[in-house]
């Protein structure tokens, strides 16, 4: 169930994780996006993709900051599966929780005025995966996955 898995997520610790930023002021976004751009560069991403994941973590780490005041953007690698390795990146907070997931997926939705991001739609289509779990009052998580491709 969605409530179930937000709770587990918000739960999490951050030795789970190979990177943790906190986000409660405004530079801390850029410093989530650096710490992406240097994990995905450690993990051999194309110069593309590592651009993609650092852009992604800098809109999720931005959508925290303004709606939800503070939260967590946690990095992990993930070197299972056929696919090959992936980074997981997912976005935390304990804000006011998004009411209707599917509308905000809505290319261009935006509830603000001077929006200049690409939003979550955009971070969606970045990744290979993504998900978002927010229930009202209890917060938002957002997971997403990027696989590392050689070529
Ligand atoms: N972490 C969050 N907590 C609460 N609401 C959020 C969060 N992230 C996004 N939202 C809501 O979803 C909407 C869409 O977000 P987004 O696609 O990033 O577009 P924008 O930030 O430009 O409005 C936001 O306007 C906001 O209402
Ligand atoms: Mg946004």
């Amino acid at each position: 169930m969605d409530l179930e898995k937000l709770e587990a997520i918000l739960a999490s610790q951050s030795h789970e994780f190979d990177v943790v930023v906190r986000i409660a002021k405004e530079e801390d976004i850029a410093v989530a996006r650096q710490m992406a751009k240097k994990l995905a560069q450690e993990m051999g991403f194309s110069l593309a993709d590592t651009t993609k994941v650092a852009t992604a973590v800098s809109e999720l780490a931005r959508n925290i900051y303004r709606y939800a005041q503070q939260g967590r953007i946690m990095l992990r690698k993930k070197e299972e599966g056929k696919s090959g390795p992936s980074m997981e990146i997912i976005a935390a907070d304990q804000g006011p929780g998004i009411p209707d997931v599917e509308l905000v997926l809505t290319k261009g939705y935006t509830t603000y005025e001077r929006s200049l991001g690409i939003g979550l739609s955009g971070v969606k289509r970045l990744m290979d995966s993504f998900a978002i779990y927010s229930a009202p009052g209890r917060g938002t998580v957002v997971v997403a996955e990027k696989r590392r491709r050689r070529f």
